[in-house]
């Protein structure tokens, strides 16, 4: 029976992607003068690193980079969502570095010249090891030096890429990186953690502007959002816990970016760890600058409890054998009871219907909000290769058709999304997962690199060409 999706109409310019990110694919960790981000540096501690496995190599995209535009454009994408590395572009953070860079400028004319647009991201939390050695993010200098990197990967790039993505899930490099410690730097330092937040906030402010000055058009931030559901909407234990992990999960972020303020609640809450002070007069206002588009990152939503002895997988507790801290800064009572949903190979609950809540509830509470984007979504599993040598990953396939449902559903409902990035395009390095858990549409061999196209792959393509076969019928159509 073919899925429902295939048939429907999209909204004329509707994106299809996939998406990636430079210290999951690249490799050539120490190679045309890159040097040690935070997470080359992370790797290297025992226990942080599922299996003690690291970036040096991952799956060698740096070398195979035209092999694997050529594979976009067999399934069709339309665009390509990358990021760049701040530890190759300004390796130890001292200047440009002009080989990293004309990795990117190459890159982005391979794009090009096979038809597919280029969306970049700056920052998916790659920081160069010698800005963590001076405080990282914690340090607000560092946003500053954001600012030079941004303006140097635009000069080379800016004739050419029209999409800026200034960072990827800033609650991941901020709250996991600093808070849980399970993501790099691993600090586990309540008060360093909300200094990031607010600091990454200030280095996307900053750079939008810097960009916008330099004639950028397109500017956005990626944000992973997720429903609070409390788990007994009429016990007061479970909603606080819910409006408390709605602050730190989404809140903090949607809101100094989208209306130039935080929360009044995140605020009291975040009052012990020296949230109000970190705020200087004129940074709220740097914050909010107007953006074109928001992208939104989504796997799972979250059922919330209170009560502590609520058993149940966050999602966010990490694959290694380092003790992770909570994330939840203040609010370590927070728990993930089961719905009993089906779960991926990350332990994630699967509930396409999420995702519809998601993007219709940001319309409704956002005035003004700009266009979304779904960055990211996509699902885990453990693939087996069939003697034919094909991958038969029917659960994965099911997971981005319904995923993809549920946004044409969310656009019935008048959320406005103009495009859908699976992640991901490759098997990749998942981060303190290593390479046990795979997201790709397409196989990686880790003893060869070579990549076979999943039947998830096949099917995504086929989704594509089937949503641009109805566009051409549609009358009076653009893409007609
Ligand atoms: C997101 C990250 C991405 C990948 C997916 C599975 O949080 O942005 O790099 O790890 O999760």
């Amino acid at each position: 029976m073919p899925h429902s999706t295939y048939s429907r109409q999209w909204p004329d310019g509707f994106i299809w992607g996939s998406a990636t990110a430079a210290a999951q694919i690249e490799g050539a960790g120490h190679e045309g003068g890159k040097e040690d981000s935070v997470w080359d540096h992370f790797a290297r501690i025992p226990g942080a690193i599922a299996k003690g496995e690291n970036l040096e190599q991952a799956v060698d995209h740096y070398h195979r980079m035209p092999e694997d535009v050529r594979l976009m454009k067999e399934l069709g994408l339309d665009s390509y969502r990358f990021s760049t590395s701040w530890a190759r572009v300004r390796p130890g953070d001292r200047a440009a570095n002009p080989e990293g860079l004309d990795f990117y400028s190459r890159l982005v004319d391979e794009l090009l010249e096979a038809g597919i647009l280029p969306w970049l991201t700056l920052y998916h939390w790659d920081l160069p090891q010698a800005l963590e050695e001076k405080g990282g993010w914690a340090n607000r200098d560092t946003a500053y030096r954001f600012v030079e990197y941004a303006n140097d990967v635009y000069d080379v790039l800016g004739d050419r890429v029209q999409h800026w993505t200034t960072f990827n899930e800033p609650f991941c490099s901020s709250l996991l990186g600093y808070g849980s410690g399970v993501h790099a730097p691993g600090r586990q330092e309540p008060r360093a953690a909300i200094a990031a937040v607010h600091h990454q906030h200030l280095a996307h402010g900053l750079a939008v502007n810097a960009l916008r000055e330099r004639g950028a058009q397109n500017l956005g931030i990626t944000l992973n959002l997720s429903n609070s559901i409390p788990r007994d909407p009429a016990d007061p234990v479970d909603l606080d816990a819910a409006r408390r992990f709605d602050s730190l999960q989404n809140r903090i972020f949607l809101d100094p970016i989208l209306l130039g303020s935080y929360p009044q609640d995140t605020l009291v809450d975040l009052a012990p760890f020296g949230l109000p002070e970190l705020i200087l007069p004129g940074d709220l206002e740097v914050i909010s600058a107007p953006l074109e588009f928001l992208g939104v990152n989504h796997y799972h939503d979250d059922l919330i409890s209170g009560h502590a002895d609520h058993e149940g997988g966050d999602g966010h507790s990490g694959g290694a054998e380092r003790v992770a801290a909570s994330p939840w800064i203040g609010s370590e009572d927070i728990a993930f009871p089961s719905r009993g949903l089906p779960r991926t190979a990350m332990d994630w609950e699967v509930n396409p219907d999420g995702l519809r809540k998601l993007l219709v509830r940001l319309g409704e509470e956002y005035p003004g909000l700009p266009p979304l984007y779904i960055t990211e979504n996509g699902a885990a599993y453990d693939d087996t290769v069939e003697p034919d040598g094909s991958v038969q990953d029917t659960e994965r396939t099911g997971f981005i058709l319904d995923h993809i449902a549920a946004v044409g559903e969310a656009l019935d409902q008048g959320a406005d999304v103009r495009g859908y990035f699976v992640w991901s395009l490759l098997d990749n390095f998942e981060w303190s997962w290593g390479y046990g858990k795979r997201f790709g549409i397409v196989r990686v061999d880790y003893g060869t690199f070579e990549r076979t196209v999943k039947a998830s792959g096949h099917a995504y393509a086929r989704l594509i060409a089937a949503a641009k076969q109805h566009a051409r019928a549609l009358p009076g159509s653009r893409s007609a």
